[in-house]
C-alpha cells in the first residue's frame, strides 16, 4: 500500500522565544508510574535528572487506576499463560518479543515495588491478595486498598521521590516542543512552566537525554476515563521531532464507565472490571423490565471477556434497544463488600446518586487507553537519538490492538527499568540545538469541543468509511482555524488535532475489524491483508501513514476479536 499524506497540522507551536534556560542531563517528561519509575532508577548513574510534570506530581493517569497491577504472582500462574493472555487479547498485533519482556521482568518489576513501600492488599493468611479482570485466565492482579491501586503506587513513587534530592522536579511545566541537533537528535526541550518563580513562561531545557512518559490521549474523545491532563502532548511533540507513532488507531474503550448523562462531558466515573471479576454482570434493563445478562453466549468467559469484546457487546446492544447505557448488577456483593473492596467506586457512585448496594449501575463505554503511541524498541528507545519513552505514550508493542486489563502499570514499571538499564551507557555528548525551521502554529482553544464531538461520534467506539471521510473533512475544518493568542489551551488543542488526525487517518486506512478498532463495513479480521502496524511518521507538519507487516510469529495466536 502507497504511503497516505494527511492534511498539514504545525510543524512546531508558536511559543515566545525561551526567556530563561537551565541544563538537565536528562529530562524525564510524567511524572506516573513509568515517569518517577525511570528517574528513581537513573539515580546514581546519571549526574542530573529533571522531572516536568504538567500539573502537580500525582495529577496524571497512574492516580486512577483502580484495578491493579497484572504479573504471574500467585501460586500455578506462570508468565507463559500471562504471555497467552496477552496475545489473544492484543488481537494478532502484539510483539512477541516485547510480551515476553513484559511478563518475564513483570514478577521482579512489582516485587520492586513493594520493596519500594507500596503496600498492596493480602488475604487473611498474608499472601498477597490477587483479582482477575476480562482476558485472564487466572487471579493475578495484585490491588492496593482495594480499588485505589494506582493511588497507592503514585505515593509510594512520590515519597521516594521525596527522598531523592538529586533529582529535580518541576511541576506545572508543560512539554511544548523538542530541541534537535544537527544530526536530529535530541538537544533540548522548550517547556512553558506556571508560576514556578525564576522559571515562570517559556524556557529551554538544553540536556542529553529525554524519556517521554507523559501518558495518553484521553482527551481527544468527549467522554473518557483519563484526567484532564491527557491530552498526547507527548505524543505530539515526538512525531513533530521526528519519532514514528505507530498503532495509533487502536484507542480501547473501556467497557463500563459509569453513565452521567448525554451531557456530561471529559473525565467521567470507572467502574473497574475487577468488579466483574468479584462477580457483577451487565444486563440490558432493570429486573422489573425483564433485564437479560447479554454476556451469556458472546463469549466462553461471559461478563469477564477481553475488554473490546465487553465494549462491543454493550454497544451492540445500546443499538438495538436504543437505550444511552447498559447496566451493571453488582448487588449481591454486599454492603460490607463494597465498603472493604470497593471504597472509592462505591463513594463516587453514591455521590452520583448511584447506591451499588442497593441499585444497578448505568454504564457505557467511554475512551480509556491509548494501546499505541511513541514506537519503541525492546529497551524504550525511539527513532529519535536520545529520545526514549514509557508508559502510555509509548507503543512498545505490548498491547496490540487491544490492551489486556492490568498490564499498563506493568508496561510503565518494566520498560521504564529497562530505559534506565541502558540511558547512561548511551548518553550523547552535549550539543546545541539548531534553529528550528518548522512551521509554527496553533489552533485556538475554542475548538476543542467540537474536535471531541467529532472524534467520539465519528471516530468512537464504532467505525466506518463515511463517518471518517466525515471525521478528516471536519478535522480539516478544525485545522483552519488559528488562534490569535499563545495560552496552554491553544497548545494542548493543537496537540489533540495533530494525534486526531493521525489517529483517524489509521482507522480509515485499516479496512478491518481487530481488537479496539471496529469497523461496521470490515467486520471481519483480516490477517492476509492486515496483519500489521500503520507508522505515523511527520515531516514540518505533514503526516504520513505506512503500513508495516508483522513478522507471522507475531499473529500466530487467535485473537478475541470481534
Ligand atoms: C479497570 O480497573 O477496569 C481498569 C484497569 C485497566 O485499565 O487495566
Amino acid at each position: 500500500m502507497a504511503d497516505a499524506p494527511l492534511r498539514r497540522v504545525p510543524g512546531r507551536l508558536t511559543a515566545p522565544p525561551p526567556g530563561w534556560t537551565t541544563t538537565s542531563d536528562v529530562v524525564v517528561i510524567g511524572s506516573g508510574i513509568a515517569g518517577l519509575t525511570a528517574a528513581l532508577r537513573l539515580r546514581g548513574k546519571v549526574e542530573k535528572i529533571l522531572v516536568v510534570t504538567k500539573d502537580v506530581l500525582a495529577a496524571g493517569s497512574t492516580q486512577w487506576a483502580q484495578g491493579g497491577i497484572a504479573a504471574a504472582l500467585g501460586p500455578g500462574d506462570t508468565p507463559a499463560q500471562h504471555e497467552h493472555d496477552t496475545l489473544v487479547a492484543g488481537a494478532g498485533a502484539c510483539d512477541l518479543e516485547a510480551v515476553r519482556v513484559l511478563v518475564n521482568e513483570g514478577p521482579e518489576a512489582v516485587h520492586e515495588l513493594i520493596a519500594l513501600g507500596t503496600r498492596f492488599d493480602h488475604d487473611p493468611d498474608g499472601e498477597l491478595s490477587l483479582t482477575r479482570e476480562g482476558g485472564h485466565h487466572r487471579d493475578r492482579i495484585a490491588h492496593a486498598g482495594g480499588d485505589a491501586t494506582g493511588a497507592e503506587i503514585q505515593r509510594a513513587l512520590i515519597a521516594a521521590i521525596e527522598q531523592a534530592p538529586e533529582i529535580e522536579v518541576v511541576q506545572h511545566a508543560l512539554a511544548v516542543d523538542l530541541l534537535l541537533d544537527d544530526a536530529g537528535g535530541i538537544a533540548g526541550v522548550t517547556l512553558h512552566v506556571m508560576g514556578e518563580g525564576q522559571r515562570d513562561g517559556v524556557g529551554a531545557v538544553h540536556c542529553r537525554a529525554v524519556v517521554l512518559a507523559s501518558g495518553g490521549l484521553g482527551q481527544v474523545f468527549s467522554q473518557t476515563t483519563n484526567p484532564a491532563v491527557s491530552t498526547g502532548d507527548g505524543m505530539a511533540v515526538a512525531l513533530r521531532a521526528g519519532a514514528a507513532l505507530r498503532d495509533l488507531e487502536f484507542v480501547q474503550f473501556h467497557p463500563t464507565v459509569m453513565y452521567l448523562g448525554p451531557d456530561s462531558r471529559g473525565q467521567q466515573p470507572l467502574i473497574s472490571e475487577a468488579v466483574r471479576g468479584e462477580g457483577a454482570f451487565l444486563v440490558d434493563a432493570l429486573p422489573e423490565e425483564g433485564g437479560n445478562r447479554f454476556m451469556q453466549g458472546v463469549h466462553e468467559l461471559a461478563d469477564l471477556a477481553p475488554r473490546d469484546v465487553v465494549a462491543k457487546a454493550i454497544t451492540r446492544r445500546m443499538n438495538e434497544t436504543g437505550q444511552p447505557h447498559m447496566w451493571l448488577d453488582a448487588r449481591h456483593l454486599g454492603a460490607e463488600f463494597w465498603e472493604r473492596r470497593f471504597p472509592t467506586i462505591l463513594a463516587t457512585a453514591r455521590s452520583h446518586g448511584v447506591d451499588p448496594v442497593t441499585d444497578l449501575i448505568p454504564v457505557a463505554p467511554a475512551c480509556h487507553y491509548a494501546s499505541g503511541g511513541v514506537r519503541t524498541d525492546l529497551w524504550g528507545r525511539t527513532d529519535v537519538a536520545g529520545l526514549y519513552a514509557t508508559g502510555e505514550v509509548a507503543c512498545s508493542g505490548v498491547h496490540g490492538a487491544n490492551r489486556l486489563a492490568s498490564n499498563s502499570l506493568l508496561e510503565g514499571l518494566v520498560f521504564s527499568r529497562r530505559i534506565a538499564t541502558v540511558l547512561p551507557d548511551e548518553l550523547r555528548p552535549w550539543s546545541d540545538p539548531v534553529e528550528d525551521t518548522r512551521t509554527a502554529g496553533l489552533v485556538p482553544g475554542s475548538v476543542r469541543r467540537e474536535l471531541q464531538e467529532v472524534m467520539t461520534s465519528r471516530v468512537g467506539v464504532l467505525r466506518s468509511a463515511d463517518g471518517l471521510a466525515e471525521a478528516a473533512l471536519m478535522l480539516d475544518k478544525v485545522a483552519g482555524a488559528a488562534a490569535e493568542e499563545v495560552s496552554q489551551e491553544a497548545w494542548e488543542t493543537t496537540n489533540l488535532l495533530t494525534i486526531s488526525a493521525a489517529l483517524a487517518g489509521a482507522a480509515a486506512l485499516r479496512e478491518e475489524t481487530r481488537g479496539s478498532h471496529w469497523r461496521e463495513d470490515f467486520p471481519e479480521r483480516d490477517d492476509e491483508l492486515w496483519a500489521g502496524h500503520f507508522d505515523a511518521v511527520m515531516v514540518d507538519g505533514e503526516t504520513t501513514l505506512a503500513f508495516r507487516p508483522a513478522p507471522a510469529t507475531d499473529h500466530l495466536v487467535e485473537g478475541a476479536t470481534p
